[in-house]
């Protein structure tokens, strides 16, 4: 379909990865649609926000946006609000920026061509999920951004509810795809020369295959195995359903990444028990023992939230212990931040902003010190990395470890890798956050 030179839209988008693939599927569909997407706001017939509320202010971040653009109406512009604010607040969103005429959750992505055209009929148009939907969002028309390095989504939603969580409310209940439907997708991407592909769930070990053919972990060596596929990554895996047979799986297929992210929040029992996760302190480390007696050495990554309600400094003090005893290669801290709708909000015993933020640089320094250790092992180590691209102000190239660590080398002269290859490299250097290099000839 060629572009109607007047349907252009420029989209910005917030938030996990899921949001980031999500709008490679709205892009598409717009694509398919007759639109043309432009990269200034200032170009753009319609201005998409994809949205996150995970916390507050990722929440504020769009009617900050908003804001700014308004005046922008009088030329005609539309405004849509895309995702998890969208779904979050719904119509409120029209009484607060009464110029956007879209507001869509990401359940009702699949009726965007419908929306659109009414749209463009000048109507005002809002798609919300009211947490039944089955379907997930397939489409033919996924805009991928990167064309060596792919997402795709195996499950969708959430189901469990912790305490603290919007994401059940944003994003509708647990739907997976059939492994049919999945490994189709991923052979897709191999033959059009995607030799990553990225697993995507919001808990994606919680997959179950509708079909009832394959377990996670069956899927995940399934997709490995393709021909073509040279990585596989999956994320984000929740604890409680993390089972052994996932560390099985990356045992016996080599292109399964060495690199699991397992979300602990909190290394106290008794705040993992008010954010209701489900497991104590004693299951986690046990999965841990399980991923560290892997045969290949598997970085662990996690996400912790500081100040919970009712976060004692002994409780605190368990999730300093925690990172000594698992030693992650990364971590992302979060103070606590009470979202709409998520039964945390009742807890009393708030924990105080500056006493929040000064348990969230504790945390961080302290994890800045066990990776400055950490990253020093692989000096000496010749590992294989996946080119990214170039950092010309530093004469660098930019590549990335199967253990998702990025190693920045240099090369010879005369050599020039391209993006997308795969390059041995070995480590001279380390940082807490980076390793240096030099490709091996
Ligand atoms: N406050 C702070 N952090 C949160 N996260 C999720 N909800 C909240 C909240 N209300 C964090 C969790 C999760 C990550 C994606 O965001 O650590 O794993
Ligand atoms: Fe943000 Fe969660 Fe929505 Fe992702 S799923 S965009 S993290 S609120």
């Amino acid at each position: 379909m060629s572009a109607d030179p007047q349907k252009t839209f420029y989209l910005e988008v917030f938030g996990c990865q899921m949001n980031v693939h999500d709008s490679e599927k709205v892009v598409g569909t717009l694509l398919a649609q007759g639109y043309r997407q432009v990269p200034t706001v200032e170009e753009a017939g319609l201005i998409l926000y994809n949205t996150c509320s995970i916390r507050d202010k990722a929440e504020q971040k769009v009617f900050h946006r908003l804001a700014d653009y308004k005046k922008l109406q009088k030329q005609g512009k539309r405004f849509g609000v895309l995702g998890c604010v969208a779904q979050q607040e719904g119509a409120k969103i029209f009484e607060r920026a009464p110029h956007v005429s879209l507001v869509c959750g990401s359940a009702s992505y699949r009726n965007l061509p419908q929306m659109l055209v009414q749209l463009e009929a000048g109507k005002r148009v809002t798609g919300l999920d009211d947490r039944e939907t089955e379907e997930c969002f397939e489409t033919e028309f996924t805009a991928r951004t990167n064309p060596h390095r792919g997402y795709l989504t195996i499950i969708e939603g959430c189901d469990k509810f912790c305490a603290y969580c919007v994401v059940p409310f944003t994003r509708g209940k647990e739907r997976s795809r059939t492994s049919d439907s999945v490994l189709a997708e991923a052979k897709g991407m191999a033959d059009l020369g995607y030799s990553e592909v990225q697993l995507l769930g919001q808990n994606v070990n919680s997959y179950k295959d509708p079909s009832g053919k394959k377990t996670f972990a069956e899927l995940l060596a399934a997709v490995g195995e393709i021909a073509g596929v040279r990585r596989v990554r999956f994320t984000t895996s929740h604890p409680r359903d993390f089972g052994r047979d996932i560390v099985e799986a990356i045992d016996a297929v080599s292109t399964l990444c060495d690199h699991v992210h397992l979300p602990v929040q909190s290394g106290s029992d008794a705040v993992l028990d008010a954010m209701q996760r489900l497991y104590t302190r004693e299951q986690y480390l046990e999965r841990i023992a399980w991923i560290q007696a892997a045969r290949r050495e598997i970085s662990i990554t996690s996400d912790m939230i500081v100040g919970f309600p009712g976060e004692t400094e002994a409780d605190f003090e368990q999730t300093l212990s925690l990172l000594d005893e698992v030693e992650y290669d990364s971590i992302f801290c979060f103070k606590y931040s009470p979202r709409p709708n998520t039964p945390s909000l009742q807890l009393e015993d708030a924990i105080p902003e500056a006493e929040k933020s000064r348990r969230l640089i504790i945390l961080q320094e302290k994890q800045r010190e066990i990776q400055r250790r950490r990253y020093q092992r692989h000096v000496g180590q010749i590992q294989e990395v996946m080119v990214e691209g170039k950092n010309q102000a530093r004469n660098q190239w930019i590549g990335r470890t199967s253990q998702n660590k990025t190693l920045n080398f240099t090369a010879p002269q005369e050599v020039v890798p391209e993006v997308g290859s795969y390059i041995a490299v070995v480590t001279t250097g380390s940082f807490p956050n980076s390793l240096l290099g030099e490709m091996v000839i």
